[in-house]
Order: C-alpha cells, then sequence, then structure tokens
C-alpha cells in the first residue's frame, strides 16, 4: 500500500460506544428514547431551556466516568507514528480523542465540555451544569448560556478547513458513524473527487457504504488498531 501523505479521518458516535457512550441511531440509541426536535435543536432550546440543558447536564456528567477506548488510542497513535499528516474531523462532543492524545482535531459539532454565550459569543471550558441563570464569565450576563455544542439546522463549526482538508487528502476514512447526517455525510463524495482513497470502518455497512472504495466492519476496539498497525506497518 502506498504512504498516505494526508489522511483525513471523521469520526462518529459509534468510536465512543466501548467507551460506554450511547450512539444516536442504534436500537438503543439516544433519538430511540429522546426527541431531537425538542433536545438538539434551537427551537426545542427557546421553547424549553431548562429542559434541553438537564438533557446536556446529564451528558456532561456521564463523560467523568468514561475513558478512552483502544480505538481512539490507535488513532492517537497514527498521528504520533505517521511520516504524513493526520488529521481527525469529529462528529463527537465527548473530549476522549484529547484523552487518547489526539491533538489535530476539529469538533466539528462542539463540545460538551465547552459553554457559549449566546449574548456575547465567548467559549468557556466547562465541566459543571449549565443552566440560564449562570452568568457569562466574559459579560457577566445570564440567561444566555448554552452549551457549545451545534444543533440540528445549525452550521457546524470550522467548515472551510474542513473542506480544505477534503480536497487535499490523500485517504480519507470515516469511522463509527452511520452517514445518515449532512454535511458530514457527504465529506466521502468531496474527498473520492479530490482523488483520495476513501475507507469505511464501522461496526456493519453505514447508509453511505456504496460511496466508499474499501471497507472493513466489526467493532472498532478490534478493527481500529488492527488497521492502524497495517497502515504504519505498510509506511516503514
Ligand atoms: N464499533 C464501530 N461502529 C459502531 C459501534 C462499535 N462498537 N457501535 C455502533 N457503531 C456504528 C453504528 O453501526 C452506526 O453506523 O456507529 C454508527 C453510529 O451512528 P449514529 O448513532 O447515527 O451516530 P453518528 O453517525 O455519529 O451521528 C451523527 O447525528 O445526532 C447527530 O450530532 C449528532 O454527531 C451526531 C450525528
Amino acid at each position: 500500500m502506498t504512504a498516505f501523505e494526508r489522511i483525513v479521518i471523521l469520526t462518529g458516535a459509534g468510536l465512543s460506544a466501548e467507551s460506554g457512550l450511547a450512539t444516536f441511531r442504534d436500537k438503543d440509541g439516544i433519538w430511540a428514547k429522546y426527541d431531537l426536535s425538542e433536545l438538539a435543536t434551537p427551537e426545542g432550546f427557546a421553547r424549553n431551556p431548562a429542559r434541553v440543558h438537564e438533557f446536556y447536564n446529564q451528558r456532561r456528567r456521564g463523560l467523568r466516568s468514561v475513558a478512552p477506548n483502544a480505538a481512539h488510542q490507535a488513532l492517537a497513535r497514527l498521528e504520533r507514528g505517521h511520516r504524513g499528516e493526520v488529521t481527525i474531523v469529529t462528529q463527537n462532543i465527548d473530549a476522549l480523542h484529547e484523552a487518547a492524545g489526539s491533538t489535530r482535531l476539529i469538533h466539528m459539532h462542539g463540545e460538551l465540555l465547552k459553554a457559549l454565550c449566546a449574548r456575547c459569543e465567548a467559549r468557556h471550558p466547562w465541566h459543571e451544569d449549565l443552566s440560564l441563570d449562570v452568568a457569562c464569565p466574559a459579560c457577566g450576563r445570564a440567561g444566555g448560556m448554552r452549551p457549545d455544542v451545534v444543533w440540528f439546522g445549525e452550521w457546524p463549526y470550522r467548515m472551510e478547513e474542513i473542506q480544505d482538508l477534503l480536497r487535499q487528502a490523500d485517504l480519507f476514512v470515516s469511522i463509527g458513524t452511520s452517514g445518515t447526517v449532512y454535511p458530514a455525510a457527504g465529506f466521502v463524495r468531496e474527498a473520492r473527487a479530490a482523488g483520495a482513497r476513501t475507507l469505511e470502518l464501522n461496526l456493519e455497512p453505514s447508509e453511505g457504504a456504496s460511496l466508499f472504495a474499501g471497507a472493513i466492519h466489526g467493532p472498532a476496539t478490534r478493527i481500529v488498531p488492527a488497521w492502524v498497525d497495517a497502515l504504519l506497518e505498510d509506511a516503514r
């Protein structure tokens, strides 16, 4: 296999599943239990901010008891060991890539451990519960603090940077995502149009499986370390 210069890796909830964090669309997933229109849209937040804050407060508290799994660790090892550039674009709002040591990382859907003030647009690291009563550390005003996560109907973060990465990639790998939510679900088309090899690593074929040149199916903690080891071996 040729050594790839610029690898772009898109990750989704399936990567954190074996760390104990629920996915969204599996049969026991988050959207099977909760109504996303109430909890993951600006309209839902405007209607009932306390309910949305409680939903994210529970998930933020849940991050205290989870750790990166072998797949997160393998991707950090790839970034350290690969001669070329490895950039992770994650849809996940947990901090497990960072905890595993990845540094070239874009959180396109935001981060659960950050808060955003809708009044002054300041962002703050945030590990505690959040509510509208909390005053923004920057502007001092309450009533505008929300989780710094991208809701349905909002535009993901750092998209221009991501589009540049996809245009220059020679390998695009999608790991642990159902390929159902745009714009992330369309990244494989952009990478392929730019001439990148494309590979899907997932428990089972995703909605976008037919768009990939290659696929490896199985649990992330098994298939991601094996794929990283083979890639690093080939590049030796
Ligand atoms: N190993 C590998 N893949 C897995 C595992 C596992 N242990 N467990 C589940 N998967 C796969 C599932 O087969 C599924 O294809 O991970 C994928 C998870 O899909 P979703 O639950 O739809 O999560 P994701 O694709 O990240 O959702 C995208 O939708 O709700 C929004 O903003 C939210 O970022 C999220 C976006």
